[in-house]
């Protein structure tokens, strides 16, 4: 495959985002890859088509129920909803496809009728209007064999639900268009997709994984029951694979697209033949997992784990698609808690080579590592790194959780600032995060609750956490935050930490700790004071209330140094305020501050929710602690100490519980 620029933002866009897109086959997920389409885009004209007119039908109502739902729920305005669905329109004539400059086929996994529709289509639009088929498993090379401009061509496979799941492979395949790839990378990553690039062999990369890994499970049915072998596989999966199986009425696709391995790759990939002969599975649901005798919940373990590394040591050996996108495809598509990668390392080499040595026992002709298994280890799983005029920009990249950051990102950011900190060669660094949405949406909250209780804990936890921002604090080299939609609570932290901000014009930031009944501890307490003392006023609003602040009003209060329109223009801003710091970035003032005084007390947030008083008071006490201390590093103290007071307060328990609950939390019983 060619290698490209990581994160697909950093390169302008070739092409104006689409103005019609038509979705050919109204069955199961035609319709929910428009809805996705409206929802991102809605003012872009959507054409359905299907041969049956109650299929469009049928699919036209279930839009119209999405967007009735996501109003009930909240999630969208009525009046969104209403351009969600205008200009929606379904027909069975494919003459409706005249001025479309997208074209998604999603009908039947049938390569007759594929080369049909794209000799339909190709006569129906311009040159130069994008052609994509969503098959799951059938090369490109193949579909499109018999197209007169299959440059313009290529594979956009979705995963179920389309229109939620973020997931989207594009196949780099060998006649496609470059600027093709690089257009559809972007376009799907501007509107809240992931996309995945893979080279075109059968079943691309997830379903190799996916359909693999089904079939194991099948072929051990004659050692233990569905039930159990789900149960087994719940150690690392939200759900097991006969569950999904069912779900998905998924086994005659296990039957089509192994068959399509088998005939291309061997035997060894021939599809169990009790998938002809079941329609559902006698199996649990995923919180009732069965008790599996322990030999055989072995056997079932190390057999899944086989079949698991097997394929993933093939595909990156066969340069099927990257490490990193092999597991986090892994965990956004297929619903996996970690990926195979991931669970490869914690396994360790040694045992997962073993696990590797007896899968290929039992299972002949099936792919074994080329390489010593540590090597499938080395990549950034949480961060990309691209190179832009002799600076080094780093993605956060956790879509999955608006980019928050764990133990483990943060490691990386430090690990790829200190192999390139020294080079001569690099200018400095940016940070952005992936996506529009987020460029950070604070420390990851799933983590929290194991400390809730232990001061010392906590407080050492956010001096660990601190390491990259001590770290940045101390750096010649510049480094530039580029926020490219939210920074939240440890997001903000970091940004404020490094040397220069540029946002998006419609990017905020936000320090919500206080809504969850806890205090930002690495900075937010202590930084912003030192480093704009003239925004004093508002950092004690965005602390007590979680007042959010936009992008502009930073601007205008000299927070955030610039504005940029899009991402794109953000990088480029980004990357020359680094050369313009060169040798001469600004330092956070060491000595200790004044601060205005906090007025009346705060009881509501600025979202109306009522507050902990506790907590309030803590922030209050850290921050005036802080500004009077005689240096930074013992302004820092005041501020982990706060954080390791606050994780033992009621408020705490009540407020992170409540994050995890989905519901409000109720300062009102904790004080
Ligand atoms: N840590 C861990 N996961 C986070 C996260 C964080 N800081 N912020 C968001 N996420 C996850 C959500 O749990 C959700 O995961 P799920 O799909 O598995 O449930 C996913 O990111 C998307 O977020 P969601 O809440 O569904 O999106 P939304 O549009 O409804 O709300 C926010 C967006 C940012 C308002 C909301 O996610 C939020 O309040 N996040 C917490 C922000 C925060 O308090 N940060 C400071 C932490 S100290």
């Amino acid at each position: 495959m060619n290698p490209r620029i990581a994160n697909p933002l950093l390169r302008a866009p070739t092409r104006a985002m689409p103005r019609h897109v038509a979705v050919i086959g109204a069955g199961s997920i035609g319709p929910d890859i428009g809805y996705y389409l409206k929802s991102a885009l809605p003012g872009l004209k959507l054409t359905l088509i299907d041969i049956a007119q109650p299929a469009l039908d049928a699919a036209l109502a279930r839009l119209r129920g999405y967007a009735e739902k996501a109003v009930a729920r909240g999630k969208m305005k009525p009046a969104e909803a209403e351009a969600v669905l205008r200009d929606l329109h379904g027909s069975t004539d494919y003459d409706a496809l005249a001025g479309c400059d997208w074209v998604i086929e999603a009908a039947t996994e049938n390569l007759a009728l594929k080369r049909r529709i794209f000799a339909d289509v190709e006569a129906r639009v311009a040159a130069d209007a994008m052609i994509t088929s969503n098959t799951s498993s059938l090369p490109a090379a193949r579909i499109f064999a018999e197209m007169h401009r299959p440059q313009r061509a290529t594979v956009t496979h979705f995963f179920a639900p389309a229109w939620r799941n973020p997931a989207v492979e594009v196949i780099d395949w060998p006649q496609a268009d470059s600027e093709l790839i690089d257009h559809l990378r972007l376009l799907f990553c501007a509107t809240g997709k992931l996309p995945l690039v893979t080279a075109d062999a059968p079943c691309f990369m997830l379903d190799r994984i996916f359909d693999n890994w089904c079939n194991e499970a099948a072929i051990l049915l004659g050692r233990a029951t569905a039930g159990e072998i789900d149960s087994v596989a719940g150690d690392y999966v939200h759900a097991g694979p006969f569950f999904v199986l069912n779900l998905a009425h998924g086994n005659p696709i296990i039957v089509e697209t192994n068959t399509l391995q088998a005939d291309e790759e061997g035997e060894h990939y021939r599809p169990a033949t009790i998938f002809r002969s079941v329609e559902r599975w006698v199996t649990v649901a995923p919180n009732r997992p069965l008790t599996v005798a322990a030999d055989t919940a072995e056997a079932v373990r190390e057999r899944l784990l086989g079949v698991l590394f097997s394929q993933s040591v093939d595909i990156l050996d066969r340069d099927i698609g990257s490490a990193a996108d092999l597991d986090i495809g892994c965990r956004v598509a297929l619903g996996f808690k970690r990926g195979p990668l991931e669970l490869m390392r914690e396994l360790g080499e040694t045992a997962s080579a073993r696990v590797l040595e007896r899968f290929r026992r039992e299972r002949p002709g099936m792919p074994g590592p080329a390489r010593a298994l540590g090597e499938y280890q080395r990549f950034e799983r949480h961060v990309l790194v691209d190179d832009v005029d002799d600076v080094k920009v780093i993605t956060l990249r956790r879509p999955e959780a608006l980019n928050a950051l764990h133990d483990e990102m943060t490691d990386e950011i430090l690990a790829v600032i200190r192999r390139f900190e020294g080079d001569a060669r690099v200018a400095g660094f940016v940070i952005v995060g992936y996506g529009t949405r987020a460029f950070c949406a604070g420390a990851d909250i799933g983590r929290f609750p194991s400390m809730l209780g232990d001061a010392r804990a906590s407080e050492q936890y956010a001096r660990d956490c601190s390491r990259l921002l001590v770290h940045l604090d101390a750096m010649d080299k510049p480094v530039v935050a580029a926020l490219n939609g939210m920074a939240l609570g440890g997001g903000f932290e970091l940004a404020m930490r490094c040397h220069a901000l540029v946002a998006v014009r419609d990017a905020w930031m936000q320090l919500p700790e206080i809504t969850l009944g806890i205090v930002p501890g690495i900075g937010a307490m202590v930084v912003p004071y030192r480093r704009w003392p003239q925004a004093a006023a508002v950092f004690h609003d965005m602390l007590r209330r979680a007042e959010r602040l936009r992008a502009a009003r930073a601007h205008e209060l000299g927070i955030v140094d610039e504005l940029a329109d899009d991402v794109p223009a953000l990088v480029a801003r980004a990357v020359a305020r680094v050369h313009a710091l060169a040798g001469r970035r600004p330092r956070i003032p060491d000595g200790p501050v004044a601060i205005p005084p906090f007025g009346e007390g705060v009881t509501t947030a600025a979202n109306g929710m009522k507050l902990s008083a506790i907590a309030v008071g803590l922030i209050e006490n850290a921050v005036r602690e802080a500004a009077a201390a005689p240096t930074l590093e013992a302004a820092l103290e005041a501020g982990y100490r706060a954080f390791g007071a606050s994780a033992c307060t009621a408020a705490a328990r009540e407020g992170i519980g409540a994050f995890h609950e989905r519901r409000s939390p109720d300062f009102g019983k904790t004080g």
